[in-house]
């Protein structure tokens, strides 16, 4: 822990505007008898407070990207930049930390707890922070009203709607005001006006927060808000530079 927390401090010297840094990254996959390249030499770099778009066809490596830069998988060659820390060189315990402490997740398969209360779903994540009962409940209810989702706190997430599930997995990712946020597809089975709510939610907490977003999305009417654009065909990065 210590460490990490000693080497996290110093990110400001090395990476001021960008939360990451891709060069030369290749991930493959080994399939029965053959390797297959998902991510071929990527190379890209991930601005700070920005939201990042991830767009490109089915199967191109979206997710095999996001779950990179996420550090939920590594690749096989390459070096990442996070927040200024070479990030592969980290074991598995730091590298959990590090996760813990700088970067929230919105995946499709939301991977809330269905047993637990809205508000103990978004104090979850906490419970890996040093911080009192109290000060959990205050965080959750705080980030539950950014979202909308005051009169809703007590209520089981089987209670309520699948947009109100977003919300809810898009407030349990910034309660640790994470400097990243990783979203896969996260407006995937949402109607359209609840998927451009969420959207203008996150820009909101990005300018609330300076979080910065990275999103993978099929969603066309997404692309067209400001923001960086990283395009992937057959797992080669096309940084397409601004969309503004
Ligand atoms: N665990 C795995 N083992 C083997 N191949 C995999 C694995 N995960 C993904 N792939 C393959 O790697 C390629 C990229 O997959 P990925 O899930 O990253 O695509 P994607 O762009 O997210 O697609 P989608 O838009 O459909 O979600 C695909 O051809 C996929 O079949
Ligand atoms: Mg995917």
């Amino acid at each position: 822990m210590n460490s990490i927390h000693h080497i996290s401090n110093n990110t400001h010297s090395t990476a001021e505007n960008n939360i990451a840094i891709f060069n030369a990254v290749v991930k493959k996959y080994n399939m029965d008898g053959y390797q297959f390249t998902a991510i071929k030499n990527a190379k890209c770099t991930i601005q700070k407070g920005e939201i990042t778009f991830v767009y490109g066809p089915s199967g191109s490596g979206k997710s095999t990207f996001l779950n990179i830069l996420g550090m939920l998988d590594k690749p096989d060659e390459g070096q990442i930049t996070i927040l200024g820390q070479d990030v592969l060189s980290m074991n598995d315990n730091q590298a959990a930390d590090f996760r813990a402490q700088h970067i929230g997740f919105i995946f499709q398969s939301f991977n809330l707890i269905p047993v637990l209360s809205v508000r103990e779903n978004v104090e979850f994540p906490l419970l890996h922070h040093n911080i009192s009962r109290h000060e959990r409940r205050k965080k959750a209810e705080y980030y539950l009203e950014s979202v909308g989702l005051k009169d809703y706190i007590n209520r089981r997430l089987s209670e309520i709607s699948g947009g109100q599930r977003q919300r809810v997995a898009i407030a349990r990712a910034l309660v640790t005001t994470p400097a990243l946020v990783i979203a896969d597809e996260p407006t995937a089975n949402l109607d359209s006006s609840t998927s451009n709510e969420i959207i203008h939610l996150m820009l909101e907490m990005r300018r609330q927060f300076d979080t910065s977003f990275v999103i993978c999305t099929h969603n066309e009417n997404l692309l067209n808000k400001s923001g960086q654009l990283i395009h992937i065909v057959d797992g080669k990065l096309k940084d397409a530079g601004d969309s503004q």
